[in-house]
C-alpha cells in the first residue's frame, strides 16, 4: 500500500509529454469520459467557464491541421483522442453578454438582485483590477484559464494510466481559419487556445524528467 502523497507523485512523474502515441490503442469511453468530467469540474474565474472543447475525430480535419499545427502532428496521427480547447471570446465575456446573462439566471440559478450585484462587481474588476478592457486581454484571459482545464485533464490522465500530449505548436490564426471553414466554430464567440493528445505511449520516454530544484523556485518567506 502506499501512501496518497506518493501515489499522487507517480501520477505527476508518470505524466511526460508523449512524442510517440500507440496508434493501435484506443481509451475506453468510461476513461475518456473521466477525463472531460474533470475538465468540466475545474475552477474558473467568478465560476464563467469560459471554454468550449472539441474532441475531434475526423480524420479530414486532422489532415487539414496538419500544415498548420506542427506541435500537434505526434497526437494529430497517433493519439488515440485529440482535444482542442477554445476560449470564449470578448463579446461573450462582457457583464451584461447574453451568455453570462444564461449562466447567471439558468445555470447557476441566481436571483435577479444577485445577478445584478455580480456584474456590478466583475465590471469593476475588469475595468480596474485586472484591466481586461481590450478584446484581445479579454481573451487572453479566457485562455489563461483553459490551462487549468487542460492541467485537470492531463493529471486525470495520468492517474488513470494514459499519457498525453500539451499542444501549443499551432499558428492561432491558421487553426482558427480551419475550424471556421470547416463549420466548428462561430469566430465571434471562440478562439483555439490549446491542444492535446490522448492515449498510450509507444515507448517509455528517453529522458527522464529534468526540473529546477524546488529552493530555486519557491520562495518562504
Ligand atoms: C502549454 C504547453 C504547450 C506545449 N506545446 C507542445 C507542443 O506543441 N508539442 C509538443 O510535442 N510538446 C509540447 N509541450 C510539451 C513540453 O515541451 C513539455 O511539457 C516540457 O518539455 C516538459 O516535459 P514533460 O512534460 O515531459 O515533463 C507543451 C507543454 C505545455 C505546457
Amino acid at each position: 500500500m502506499i501512501s496518497r502523497q506518493e501515489e499522487m507523485l507517480q501520477t505527476m512523474n508518470f505524466r511526460h509529454a508523449c512524442k510517440q502515441f500507440d496508434p493501435l490503442r484506443t481509451i475506453t469511453d468510461e476513461d475518456f469520459l473521466t477525463i472531460l468530467e474533470a475538465a468540466r469540474l475545474s475552477p474558473t474565474s467568478f465560476g464563467f467557464e469560459p471554454w468550449k472543447l472539441i474532441v475531434l475525430r475526423d480524420a479530414t480535419i486532422k489532415q487539414l491541421l496538419d500544415p498548420v499545427a506542427w506541435g500537434a502532428r505526434n497526437s494529430l496521427h497517433g493519439a488515440s483522442h485529440f482535444v482542442i480547447v477554445l476560449a470564449r471570446k470578448s463579446v461573450d465575456l462582457q457583464p451584461d453578454s447574453a451568455y453570462l446573462t444564461n449562466l447567471m439566471r439558468d445555470v447557476h440559478r441566481l436571483p435577479e438582485e444577485a445577478i445584478e450585484g455580480r456584474r456590478q462587481f466583475y465590471r469593476n474588476f475588469l475595468e480596474h483590477d485586472f484591466q481586461l478592457e481590450d478584446e484581445r486581454a479579454h481573451f487572453d484571459w479566457a485562455c489563461k484559464q483553459t490551462y487549468i482545464v487542460l492541467a485537470n485533464m492531463m493529471t486525470t490522465a495520468a492517474y488513470l494510466g494514459i499519457d498525453s500530449c500539451p499542444i501549443e505548436g499551432f499558428s492561432q490564426a491558421e487553426v482558427d481559419r480551419v475550424l471556421v471553414d470547416e463549420g466548428l466554430i462561430d469566430p465571434e464567440h471562440f478562439g483555439v487556445s490549446v491542444m492535446a493528445g490522448f492515449g498510450y505511449r509507444a515507448k517509455d520516454p528517453v529522458r527522464a524528467k529534468v526540473r529546477q530544484s524546488l529552493d530555486d523556485l519557491v520562495i518562504w518567506f
